[in-house]
């Protein structure tokens, strides 16, 4: 059976010239964030977001949700993804990340099809279900605080149609969630939301070990 391949720096290097897209814009956002470097753990690898808006377009997803915007890389590689009329709603507790993430959207000139609502996300979730109703988003990205990680997969489930995708991030949470002596809330959240993940008979799931993992959810439908 063939194991995992460790990926080394140099392997990674490849990786990255033989398939990243990117473009000046791209580029500085990731510059910019990588400036508060207390911080840089949060921003996504750039070949996560773009795998995330290749799932999304193959799905054909007009309506993305993602919670958790930080400086909007994420956000910027979806809302490219869109067809015309469509739309990615987005949602940081943060004024000052997000409005970073506002200035390189209008830049990329994607800022129309973006809906950034800021806030704490439960409450923008929840307002989303009532409003636009369950099943109204092809595509979901839970990338927040990691404690509440179930209370917005079951959210998720509700809001994304039959046949549409969730993705959650950090599901390794830096190797952490098989580190016994890690009892922090964030690592109980993920280690609580994979066991959930893994025995929700609505789902069908992959769970990757690409950069901090990364587990595809997909809503049966039946
Ligand atoms: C890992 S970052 C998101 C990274 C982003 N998806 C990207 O691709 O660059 C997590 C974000 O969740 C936000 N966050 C934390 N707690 C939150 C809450 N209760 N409600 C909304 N956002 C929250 C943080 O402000 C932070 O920007």
């Amino acid at each position: 059976m063939a194991g995992q391949l460790q990926v080394d720096a140099e392997l990674a290097d490849y990786v990255r010239r033989m398939s990243l897209v990117d473009d000046e814009v791209l580029a500085d956002l990731r510059k910019e964030t990588a400036g508060f470097p207390a911080l840089h753990a949060m921003l996504v690898m750039p070949e996560e977001a773009q795998f995330l808006g290749l799932l999304a377009r193959t799905i054909g997803a007009r309506s993305i949700l993602e919670i958790g915007t930080f400086t909007g890389y994420t956000t910027l590689c979806l809302a490219r993804t869109l067809p015309p009329g469509g739309r990615v709603v987005t949602c940081d507790i943060s004024e000052k990340w997000t409005r970073i993430a506002a200035r390189y959207w209008r830049r990329a000139e994607v800022d129309d099809r973006i809906d950034l609502r800021v806030g704490d996300a439960l409450g923008t979730v929840d307002g989303l279900l009532e409003k636009d109703g369950p099943e109204s988003f092809d595509f979901v990205f839970i990338d927040a605080d990691k404690e509440q990680s179930v209370a917005y997969y079951e959210r998720a489930v509700m809001l994304v149609r039959p046949g549409g995708l969730i993705v959650l991030d950090n599901t390794l949470f830096f190797g952490k969630v098989v580190d016994p002596a890690a009892q922090d809330a964030a690592t109980l959240g993920i280690r609580a939301l994979n066991e959930r993940v893994r025995d929700d008979d609505r789902v069908d799931i992959s769970m990757l070990s690409l950069a901090d993992g990364v587990t595809i959810v997909r809503k049966r439908e039946s």
